[in-house]
């Protein structure tokens, strides 16, 4: 069966291995041309996902899609400069589908978008071009990169049509890479329950970061009180503060969901409140920190830890870029610390050092002596200032 995954980026290049090991012919099209030239010779950009060996074939020619049994929409749902959902990548692929899809297909959208997507923009725009009647079907994606428990195969996947046919074989197809098919009622409940999740821990996340800053003012341990509260075996899930969240998912999901809303006259409060706690949290670690030396002017400022979560690369809104910028409003001089990214510096003697990602590969004990003011966003360095 020939299926082609339209963006081979993090969750297309991972979707297009899964189908290859399992024999189906897979084209993964992007526009991204130096993109393709790197997939050609074998070389992955995403941690943890070898480029298939075979059964696949890279191509940036949209005309290599045609033929194809299954085509999957897998490109990127960001914010607009207004922080509203930006369409165009999932537009273009549409026309790239209508165009170039000349038999009958299952065209699944995996990307993450505010219930409504499939039906009243993806399939109304391919339908106005293609002279085929094709197939519908939604099954965001929930990969969490870098988690080595939950993977494609055993992570639950949501899967509904827009006909019973659509999804039955929507449901076919993935359950041959994946245990736990979940298949809903329509393609609004799964595009929305994939909003939901990550609006859940969007929230959660902030309140605990504001439990943080409530605690350091009452002069109470938030790390222990969190600990304590997790003692009780029902009714309460434990959230980790932290600099705030990054990333291509829970920082910008959630404002798909207030689009939504705001589309029928509602108003998601916790979803912008959540928004603005998180994105401050750079700024409250960066007073803080300026409060416990006396202010930051002129000072040498270690910051470790530059991606958005631990043990990956990726700097996709990244909290700790905004610390940077931060710090360096209160005059400090920044050095930027992550073995996992390229061109930044060692540890070194500065007059602060801040751990604001906890990679496994940073020498703590190094950080630890590197200044004589060390604060930790992380949770995993005792004995030191921190949240
Ligand atoms: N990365 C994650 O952890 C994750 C997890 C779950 C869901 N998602 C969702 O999956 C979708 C894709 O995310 P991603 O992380 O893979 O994005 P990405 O930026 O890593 O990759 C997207 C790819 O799509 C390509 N592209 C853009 N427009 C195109 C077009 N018109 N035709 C062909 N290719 C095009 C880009 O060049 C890029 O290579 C998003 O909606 C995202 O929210 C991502």
């Amino acid at each position: 069966m020939k299926v082609s995954i339209i963006g081979q980026g993090y969750v297309g290049l991972s979707l297009a291995a899964s189908a290859a090991a399992l024999g189906y012919e897979v084209i993964g099209f992007d526009v991204n041309k130096e993109l393709i030239a790197s997939l050609d010779v074998g070389m992955s950009h995403v941690e943890g996902v070898d480029v298939p060996k075979s059964n696949y074939k890279a191509t940036s020619n949209p005309a290599e899609i045609n033929g194809s049994e299954i085509v999957i929409i897998a490109v990127p749902t960001p914010l607009d400069v207004e922080r509203k959902p930006e369409l165009k990548y999932i537009l273009a692929a549409c026309i790239t589908i209508a165009e170039n899809v000349k038999n009958k297909a299952l065209i699944i959208n995996e990307s993450t978008s505010f219930p409504g997507t499939l039906r009243d923009l993806i399939s109304k725009n391919i339908e106005e071009t293609s002279k085929q009647n094709h197939l519908y079907a939604a099954s965001p994606e929930r990969v969490d990169p870098g988690n080595l428990i939950w993977n494609q195969s055993n992570t639950p996947r949501l899967v509904s049509g827009l006909t019973d046919e659509a999804t039955k074989k929507a449901a076919a197809f993935y359950s041959s890479f994946c245990t736990n098919l979940v298949t809903v009622s329509s393609p609004e409940v799964a595009e929305a329950a994939k909003l939901f999740e990550n609006t859940f821990r969007q929230v959660n996340i902030a309140m605990v970061n504001e439990l943080a800053q409530i605690s350091h003012g009452l002069d109470i341990d938030v790390r222990e009180v969190l600990d304590a509260a997790a003692t009780k075996p029902f009714g309460f899930m434990k959230f980790n503060p932290s600099l705030g969240v990054g990333g291509h998912c829970i920082p910008v999901d959630p404002s798909y969901l207030s689009f939504a809303a705001e589309n029928v006259g509602i108003e998601a409060s916790f979803i912008d409140l959540a928004n603005e706690i998180n994105l401050e949290m750079p700024s409250y670690v960066a007073n803080r920190v300026a409060n416990g030396v006396g202010g930051l002017k002129g000072k040498k400022v270690l910051v470790a830890g530059l991606s958005y979560k631990p043990n990956v690369s990726d700097l996709r809104e990244s909290p700790s870029l905004l610390l940077i910028d931060a710090l360096e409003v209160l005059g400090a001089e920044v050095i930027k610390h992550d073995p996992l990214i390229a061109g930044t510096s060692g540890i070194e003697d500065c007059d602060v050092a801040i751990l604001a990602v906890a990679h496994d590969v940073i020498d703590k004990e190094a950080l630890k002596k590197c200044a004589p003011y060390v604060f930790d966003c992380t949770g995993t360095m005792p004995g030191v200032h921190g949240l």
